[in-house]
């Protein structure tokens, strides 16, 4: 069962890989299927992953899922945009829980997040973990 996993995930990898030498090359395409299938390895291979659980689940029980989807821009910005915006970034973590905690505006348009002081910095470190996990580039 696990193998099968692997494997799957692997095959989905090298599917990814060989699909997407441009960078900006599915931009183009009117289509929504390439973005689709372009999205699916990245979350398959991380969901495993036990920030992506832990981070998935903090998230689930608060109130980020009203203004963000994974996927798309709702309120807030689509959660893969912030992974990908802030992917290989050392502060990206400390900054990133401070900003939720603190909430705020400015980076990706004029409306605000809602601060969340309710929460304790090492449960939002983890939700942004999860984020950022999310990355498709
Ligand atoms: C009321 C709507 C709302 C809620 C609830 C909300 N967000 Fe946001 N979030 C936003 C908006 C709007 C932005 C864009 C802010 C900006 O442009 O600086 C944002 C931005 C972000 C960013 C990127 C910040 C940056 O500076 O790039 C992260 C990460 C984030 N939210 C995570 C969360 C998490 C985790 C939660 C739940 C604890 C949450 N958000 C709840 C609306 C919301």
């Amino acid at each position: 069962m696990k193998k099968y996993f692997v494997s799957v995930a692997l095959m989905a990898l090298i599917a990814a890989c060989s699909g997407g030498s441009g960078t900006d090359a599915k931009k183009d395409s009117s289509s929504t299927a390439p973005d689709a299938s372009a999205a699916a390895p990245a979350t398959t291979d991380v969901s495993a992953n036990p920030d992506y659980k832990a981070g998935l689940a903090l998230i689930a029980k608060s109130d980020c899922l009203t203004c963000h989807k994974v996927a798309e821009k709702l309120i807030g910005p689509a959660y893969q945009d912030v992974a990908n915006k802030y992917a290989g970034q050392d502060t990206a973590i400390a900054y990133l829980s401070k900003k939720v905690i603190a909430g705020g505006s400015g980076v990706w348009g004029a409306i605000p997040m809602t601060p969340h002081p309710q929460l304790a910095q090492a449960d939002v470190e983890q939700m942004v973990k999860y984020i950022l996990l999310l990355k498709t580039q």
